[in-house]
């Protein structure tokens, strides 16, 4: 039997913040080192690498996931959506980060990618959560700055003017 070496080389693709992209990545790269190292795009941050402190969480075909317990091969022919997607070409920062930042959400910021990730996907579906449902899903992130009112309250009021926009 053909032996492969461990640290052999293959090559994904796929479709990134809506461009296709594809880089090498060895059998064992994780799809956060890809992102960072491979394609540079450093927005995904790294914390626990151990599906923990969720500031590595990204949208793989549109449901928030770890990136540091993800395969980079595992998303190849996929979509994978990152913290660098969310505000406009010209710069102009989407309801969600808006929200963020008027509500003072964040302090260093190492944390904010994965967080605002997982509420993209969360508030698509469920666009009018309770307080203790958006505690419930910070459960799954560790910020050590905001004491997390803030984030509470951002995210309550994000949710207000995505419906609002929606005419709902
Ligand atoms: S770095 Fe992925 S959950 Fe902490
Ligand atoms: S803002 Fe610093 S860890 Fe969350």
């Amino acid at each position: 039997m053909r032996r492969v070496a461990k640290d052999a080389k293959g090559r994904v693709t796929l479709t990134l913040n809506g461009q296709k992209v594809s880089g090498e990545a060895e059998s064992r790269t994780l799809l956060t080192d890809f992102l960072r190292h491979e394609i540079g795009l450093t927005g995904t941050h790294v914390g626990c690498e151990h599906g923990v402190c969720g500031c590595c969480t990204v949208l793989i075909d549109g449901v928030a996931a770890r990136s540091c317990l993800t395969l980079a091969m595992q998303t190849d022919g996929r979509t994978v959506q990152t913290v660098e997607s969310l505000a406009g070409p010209d710069g102009k920062l989407n309801p969600l980060q808006d929200a963020f930042r008027t509500h003072h959400a964040l302090q260093c910021g190492f944390c904010t990618p994965g967080i605002l990730m997982s509420f993209t996907d969360y508030l698509k579906r469920n666009p009018d959560p309770s307080e203790g449902e958006v505690r419930e899903v910070l459960g799954g992130h560790i910020c050590r700055c905001t004491g997390y009112d803030g984030l509470i309250k951002a995210v309550l009021a994000a949710a207000k003017t995505m419906r609002e926009a929606k005419g709902a």
